[in-house]
C-alpha cells in the first residue's frame, strides 16, 4: 500500500462569464509554481478552450496541462496524483450547470471569481447552489475592481452573506488581459508591478486555505491491485466510501 503522494484540486467556477475563472486559473496555477507549490497542472474543462490557448503559446514548460475531458477527468486526475502533481487547478465553463458541478465534486476548493458589480452578485446564486450541493469549500475573490471604489466594500458585505470572501481583491489593470496574450502572466511581465503582488497575495491565502484541509479532508491510497482502484481512507484509517459518491469502474 503506497501513501499517493498529496495534491490538491482547485477548481474556478462561476456561472457567470467574463468573472476571471480563466485569468484566475491561469494566475494562481503560475504562482503557485512560483511560490514552491508545484509542480502544478491545469485543466480546461471550458468547451471555449481560452486557457488552453492561452497555454498552447505559452513558451514556460510549467506548469504542466492534462488535456481532458468530462469523462475523463476522474482518470486524469488520478495520473496527475499518481505522477506527483502537488496541484490542479481546473478551469471550468459559465453556465452549464450540469457540467460545472461535476468538475466541482473534484474540487478540495472552489474559487468563485465575481467582479464588483450588481449584475455579477445578482448572479452568483447558482453557483453557490452548486458548491454547496457537492458540500465544498468556496472562496469568493472579488476581481477586476476599480480602486477605492465604494462598491468593492459593498460587493464583499454582500458576498459574505454567501460565504468566505478572500481578504485579497484582485484589480481591473490591463496587464491582466495583456499579459495572457502570448501566454504569459502578470508576474511574468512585470514582477515587481501591483497585479503580480496581488496574485501573490491570493495564492498565499489560498495556500493556507489548502493547507488547513489538511487532515480534515481524505488522504489517499493506491491499494496496488489495479491501477484506478482506489481507496479512501478517512482521519482513522478506516475504509470509507468510493470517491465522491460516484461509482467508477
Ligand atoms: N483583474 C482584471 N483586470 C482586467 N481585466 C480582467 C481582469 N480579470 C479578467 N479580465 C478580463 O476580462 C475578460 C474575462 O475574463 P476571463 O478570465 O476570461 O473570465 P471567465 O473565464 O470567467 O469568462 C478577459 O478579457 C480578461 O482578460
Ligand atoms: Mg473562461
Amino acid at each position: 500500500m503506497v501513501m499517493a503522494p498529496q495534491m490538491r484540486v482547485l477548481v474556478c467556477a462561476s456561472q457567470k462569464g467574463g468573472s476571471g475563472k480563466t485569468t484566475l486559473a491561469g494566475h494562481l496555477a503560475v504562482q503557485a509554481e512560483r511560490a514552491g507549490a508545484g509542480p502544478v497542472a491545469l485543466i480546461d474543462t471550458d468547451p471555449q478552450g481560452s486557457l488552453a490557448k492561452w497555454w498552447n503559446v505559452r513558451a514556460a514548460e510549467t506548469p504542466y496541462f492534462i488535456q481532458s475531458a468530462f469523462t475523463q477527468l476522474f482518470q486524469d486526475i488520478e495520473a496527475a496524483r499518481a505522477q506527483g502533481i502537488r496541484l490542479v487547478v481546473i478551469d471550468t465553463p459559465p453556465a452549464v450547470t450540469k457540467a460545472i458541478a461535476e468538475v466541482v465534486s473534484f474540487a478540495d476548493l472552489v474559487v468563485v471569481p465575481t467582479r464588483p458589480s450588481p449584475h455579477d452578485l445578482r448572479a452568483v446564486g447558482p453557483t453557490v447552489d452548486i458548491v454547496e450541493g457537492k458540500k465544498k469549500q468556496m472562496i469568493f475573490v472579488l476581481n477586476a475592481a476599480t480602486a477605492r471604489a465604494k462598491i468593492t466594500m459593498e460587493a464583499a458585505i454582500a458576498l459574505s452573506q454567501h460565504g468566505t470572501v478572500a481578504p485579497v481583491t484582485v484589480h481591473n489593470r490591463l496587464d491582466f488581459a495583456a499579459s495572457m496574450i502570448d501566454g504569459r502572466t502578470v508576474m511574468e511581465v512585470d514582477p515587481a508591478g501591483k497585479s503580480a503582488a496581488e496574485i501573490a497575495q491570493l495564492w498565499e491565502y489560498l495556500e493556507t486555505r489548502l493547507a488547513r484541509l489538511e487532515g480534515a479532508h481524505t488522504t489517499w491510497v493506491d491499494d496496488g491491485a489495479r491501477t484506478g482502484l482506489l481507496r479512501n481512507l478517512n482521519a482513522l484509517g478506516r475504509s470509507a466510501p468510493a470517491f465522491g459518491r460516484r461509482a467508477f469502474p
